[in-house]
Parts: C-alpha cells; structure tokens; sequence
C-alpha cells in the first residue's frame, strides 16, 4: 500500500513547523501519510505543483511567497480563499479539479475563540497591517460579528482599498494609525514589522489592561510587539504559534476528513520553540 504524500512548498522552507505539526496529527489521528518540507524554485512552482498532483499526491500547503500564486493557477477557489486573494492549501476535488483553499484565517479565529477562549462577537478589533496576512485573515475575523474591525497601516491607502473590498462582509473601516482613538477588545497586528525588530508607530494610549493583543508572527523570544504590548498593560499578549497549529489543523481536516486535536501539539512546539533562544 502506498502512502498518502503531502508537501508544502515555499522558498525558502527549511524554517517551516508544517511537517513535525502534520506527523502528530497524523499520529493522533492514526492516519498514515508522508507529509514534507519542500523548497521550490520560483520559476517552476506551477510546473512543480502539477507534477506533485499528476503523480498521485494528495495535498499541499503553500507558503512564502507563493501564496498568491497558488490561488491563481487553481481550477476551484473555496469563499476564503476568494476573498484573500491567496491559498494556503490544495488538493484535488472529486472531479480532479485543483481547489485553492485558505485556512490562515480560521485557524487565527479557532486560537483566539477555542484556544485562548477570546470573544469576538460585539468586540472593537483593531487589525495593523494591509498586506497578503491580513488580506488572509479578514473574513473568518468579520463571521464573528464584531462591533467594528478597523485596519490601520502605516500606508494608510492600503488599508483604505482593503476595508473597502471586504465592506460587503461586515462593520470595517479603515483609519490612518494617527488618527486612531477609543479602546479596543482586541488588537491584531499583521504586519511584517517585528521581523524588522520595529513597532507600528501607534499613537499612546490605545491598549488598557482589557485589551487582548495578538502578534501573527511568532518567534523564539517574545515578539516586539508583545514586549510593547506587555510594557502598556494589556490582559493578554499572545503570538501567532497557535494560528500556526490551527491553520495546519485545517488543512489536515480538509485533507483527511477530521479534526486533528490541537492542545499536545501546540504545547510540543512551544517548549521546542523555548529551547531555540
Ligand atoms: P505579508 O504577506 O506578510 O502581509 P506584505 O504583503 O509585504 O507581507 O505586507 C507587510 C505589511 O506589514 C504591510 O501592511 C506593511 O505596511 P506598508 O503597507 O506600509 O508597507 C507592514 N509593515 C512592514 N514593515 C513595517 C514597519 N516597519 N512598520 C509598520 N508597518 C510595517
């Protein structure tokens, strides 16, 4: 009997969590599958992704920076993945089309509601950043009916056309970060700026000792993000580790056909992740 393959491509990938993450669902579930890390030259993705279906594989994962690509080339395109532009996951429907899914926001709304037991519903969200991640996450974030979702970006035009794309769905608009006021439930930051070491420049005052933040990024030490977030008092700095964990969980649903439990594996990938620093 043949193994079932899965892979996720991106470039460059040797960082990525996906293979150990899907090897315990698999374990947990008793499901046998094969599921690698691949780095994929930029000038053959769609050739590469092709080939892995043709010869019978069963689901890929896609990352950085292939993302929106993936979402192109597919033949059927699920409501998530329409509305993000982007597919973190594919696979082959019954009538051997290639489906463009996108779990990331899912799997943000499942750790934030299931995992850190967080309320979405009636909240005042605020997200930072209008790139590809919060493109990704903004529909699953809307189902749960906020009281109002703001997008702030440091170009603030980006965050504009975005609100604006995704008004059909629910309260959200978009504010320049100097202008921004009032308290919020839940700030979301989805920009790329940690991974510079920098801050969104947010004006004083935002974050009280009931605001929940939530870093997409995670890393080995605490983010700088969290670290500012936790100097202003908030009730809760959480990183991106469990969104990870969701989305592949997702994924493997999708693929599978059932919900791998979560809790082991996100414990498992932090302490490893604590041993990093
Ligand atoms: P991703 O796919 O990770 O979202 P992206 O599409 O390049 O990557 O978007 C990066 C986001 O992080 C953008 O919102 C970007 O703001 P701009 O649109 O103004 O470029 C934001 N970002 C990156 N570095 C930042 C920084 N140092 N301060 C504030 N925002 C930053």
């Amino acid at each position: 009997m043949s193994i079932d393959q899965y892979r996720v491509f991106g470039n460059p990938i040797h960082q990525s969590k996906s293979p150990n993450i899907h090897k315990a669902f698999a374990e947990a579930t008793k499901q046998h599958i094969n599921y690698q890390a691949q780095l994929v030259l930029e000038a053959v993705f769609e050739h590469t992704v092709k080939e892995f279906f043709a010869t019978g594989g069963k689901g890929l994962n896609i990352t950085v920076p292939f993302k929106q690509r993936a979402f192109a080339m597919a033949q059927a395109i699920s409501p998530a993945a329409e509305k993000a532009e982007a597919a973190n996951t594919l696979y082959l429907n019954e009538q051997g089309q290639l489906v463009a899914e996108n779990t990331d926001g899912v799997g943000l709304v499942r750790d934030i509601c299931h995992n850190l037991n967080g309320e979405l519903k009636a909240k005042r969200i605020l997200v930072l950043g209008a790139g590809g991640a919060v493109r990704g996450v903004l529909q699953p974030l809307l189902a749960q009916l906020p009281k109002q979702l703001i997008i702030a970006n440091r170009t603030h035009s980006k965050a504009q056309t975005l609100a604006a794309s995704f008004a059909d769905l629910g309260s959200i608009d978009a504010l320049p970060m100097g202008q921004l006021k009032g308290q919020f439930d839940w700030v979301i930051n989805g920009t790329s700026a940690s991974l510079a070491g920098d801050l969104p420049p947010l004006p004083d005052g935002l974050l009280t000792n009931n605001t929940h933040c939530y870093d997409m990024m995670y890393s080995a030490k605490t983010t700088v993000f969290n670290t500012w977030a936790v100097k202003q008092g908030v009730a809760q700095a959480n990183d991106g580790l469990g969104m990870l964990v969701e989305q592949a969980a997702q994924s493997f649903k999708l693929w599978r056909g059932l919900l791998p439990p979560t809790a082991e594996v996100l414990l498992a990938l932090r302490s490893e992740l604590r041993k990093e620093i």
